[in-house]
């Protein structure tokens, strides 16, 4: 049969992702070890009481019937203690705690749960990818944020066309931010809430990567703002905070319309989380808070390590405060594609271009910390044998 694919899914284009696959194979062959400092796939371990649990309760055939879509009542309650106990937010587990496969799950459905064709979604440009997609799937309209280095990467409302506004339902941010690792303080969140409840706009602020920061900084979530529940909702994920990405488990958390909104369309899709890792995840959230703490320290030595090499031989990048990623800027005059292209070839090493993320990413790479400081230090004295700088 000829098939015929959606007109959609010509938006769902990640090909900036995987071109270097080519190249990478091709290195292997020749025999090359590749440094891949690409996708951000946290390479440690959970902890071991996370790991304990989840075997314990997979061990238990009572786990395996259809677990409730929107969480079991343990694993929301044990959500609302983490916030409690994390960000002094105060939440109902039933009507303001929703579990999800991961936040991307969460991040993907919102929009066909809110979002009509034509509708705006002003996304952080460069952001994180799915962002983008989730508001194609819905056939609204995304309007890109740009984030730009002067404003300390934080989106500037006043640039947004009232038209636009008043035709936006959701506005998204995400701090700590992948790929700009930009963090935001209480009056920036102030300002969001305050555009938002002028144009009635829901914000959907995305924290995966609030647990790893660095030099005893904190992130902090727009919900420890007084009324941001009435125009925010939050998503976060056990992916990085507890190195649990493969477990496909998050939350969100707020506005009790709009999650009773996704928790709609959510189960007409699946039918929720395996018990036993809704069981993992609530040991993660209600055990030992040091392994955040102590994961934090590994990164910020990765960051210090590859950073400090780097300025050594003369490519000097800022420190980030927060997330598994550095955003630098391309240090030779050549495009972020043709850059990432070149590194791998001279130096495999493999790093995303910053395109990737949306226009305003051109200029930089973005670098995710997801090798051993050894193979960072590495990457610094590949570089300088490379001559490529
Ligand atoms: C900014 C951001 N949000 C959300 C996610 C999705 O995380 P998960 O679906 O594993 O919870 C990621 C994953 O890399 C991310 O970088």
């Amino acid at each position: 049969m000829i098939m015929q694919y959606s007109s959609r899914l010509s938006r769902f284009d990640s090909a900036v992702f995987f071109e270097l696959n080519g190249v990478k194979q091709e290195l292997r062959e020749q025999g090359k070890e590749i440094i891949d400092l690409g996708i951000g796939s946290p390479d440690l371990p959970p902890p071991p009481h996370v790991i304990k649990a989840l075997t314990e309760a997979a061990a238990n055939p009572q786990e395996y019937g259809y677990p409730i879509s929107e969480g079991s009542p343990f694993f929301r309650e044990a959500v609302a203690t983490w916030y409690a106990n994390r960000f002094g937010v105060n939440l109902d587990p039933v009507s303001e705690c929703l579990a999800l496969m991961g936040s991307q799950d969460g991040l993907s459905h919102l929009a066909l749960a809110l979002v009509d064709p034509g509708e705006y979604v002003l996304v952080p440009d460069p952001g994180y990818p799915i962002y983008e997609v989730s508001i194609h799937l819905a056939n609204g309209i995304p309007y890109p944020m740009p984030l730009r280095e002067e404003n300390g990467f934080l989106p500037d409302f006043s640039i947004i066309p009232t038209e636009v506004a008043l035709k936006a339902k959701m506005m998204i941010l995400n701090y700590p931010n992948n790929p700009v690792t930009s963090v935001a303080d209480r009056a920036f969140y102030e300002k969001a809430i305050a555009f938002a409840k002028r144009y009635n706009i829901l914000i959907v602020s995305d924290i995966a990567y609030s647990e790893l920061a660095f030099d005893g900084y904190r992130p902090m979530s727009i919900l420890e703002i007084e009324g941001a529940k009435e125009v925010s909702v939050e998503f976060h994920s056990l992916s990085k905070s507890f190195n649990m990405a493969g477990c496909r488990i998050g939350f969100a958390v707020g506005n009790s319309a709009a999650l009773r909104a996704l928790a709609i369309v959510k189960s007409n899709i699946d039918y929720g989380i395996f018990t036993a890792i809704q069981k993992a995840g609530t040991a993660a959230l209600l055990g030992d808070q040091s392994h955040t703490s102590k994961m934090s320290k590994i990164y910020q030595s990765r960051r210090d390590a590859l950073l400090d090499s780097l300025a050594r031989i003369g490519w000097h990048i800022p420190k980030p405060k927060a997330t598994m990623f550095v955003w630098a800027k391309v240090p030779v005059p050549l495009s972020s594609r043709e850059f990432a292209r070149e590194l791998l070839r001279k130096t495999a090493v493999a790093v995303v271009p910053g395109i990737g993320f949306g226009r305003m990413g051109e200029g930089y790479v973005r670098i995710a910390l997801v090798q051993p400081e050894e193979k960072l230090k590495e990457v610094a004295e590949r570089i300088e044998a490379s001559k490529i700088l």
